[in-house]
């Protein structure tokens, strides 16, 4: 194993602030180079008995695009009846998707009937399927980051319309709808802390048993 530098430690922190989730993008294409570096380090993550439950669908066509973003504006719509007053002022006018103008768009799901693995880890926890998908896609997230890109992960959508409207199979389960392109700005600061929603926690909470 290489020998980690602390300058490394230190850019690897820089990363981890810079992450962010991003929701305005430049509509330029990104390099068929870049998108493979990232989708490279799916293969390098953590699953349950290695059982690499991902699936990632891209969402090229059109008719599959505007799908997406009807999916997306009916369930925002429904959302924002949950809050009245104030905060119903401040949910409309936040904007929680980038899938108007992100070039890359991905369908990331759960095959939670996969063989591979062989149930090893899973069969008390069958929900730790789920779990490996999310571990990989946040693997995705950094290494897209280190490239300079920014991905947005939006999950105001109806996963069984979306799954009828992919057509993917009945035993794959949506964890994520991936949005990704070049960042209009980069900041260290979470959108939903800048509009006033909520703040980030400055201290882990722990508990001792
Ligand atoms: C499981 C999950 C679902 C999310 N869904 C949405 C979403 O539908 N729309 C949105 O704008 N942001 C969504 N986010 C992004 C969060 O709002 C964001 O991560 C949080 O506000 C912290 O900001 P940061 O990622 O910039 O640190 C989601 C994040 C996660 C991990």
């Amino acid at each position: 194993m290489p020998d980690f530098s602390d300058q490394f430690r230190q850019e690897f922190n820089q990363l981890l602030r810079w992450r962010r989730d991003v929701r305005s993008f430049r509509k330029d294409p990104i390099e068929g180079a870049i998108l493979e570096r990232c989708f490279a380090t799916f293969n390098l993550a953590p699953s349950v008995g290695l059982s690499e439950p991902w699936r990632v669908v891209s969402i090229t066509s059109k008719t599959a695009r505007n799908n997406a973003v009807a999916n997306f504006e009916a369930e925002n719509t429904d959302a924002l009846k949950g809050y009245s007053g104030e905060k119903a002022k401040l949910y409309s006018s936040l904007k929680l998707s980038g899938m108007n103008d992100a070039p890359v768009q991905l369908a990331v799901y759960c095959d939670d009937k996969t063989g591979k693995g062989q149930g090893l880890g899973a069969s008390s926890m069958p929900e730790t399927k789920r779990y490996s998908v999310v571990a990989a896609i946040t693997q995705f997230w950094l290494t897209a980051r280190a490239e300079g890109l920014g991905v947005g992960w939006v999950s105001i959508l109806d996963p069984v319309r979306m799954s009828r409207d992919l057509n993917v199979p009945k035993d794959w389960a949506l964890i994520a709808y991936l949005c990704v392109g070049w960042p209009e700005e980069n900041k260290t600061v979470p959108t939903l802390e800048q509009a006033g929603w909520e703040k980030r926690s400055k201290t882990l909470e722990r508990l001792e048993r």
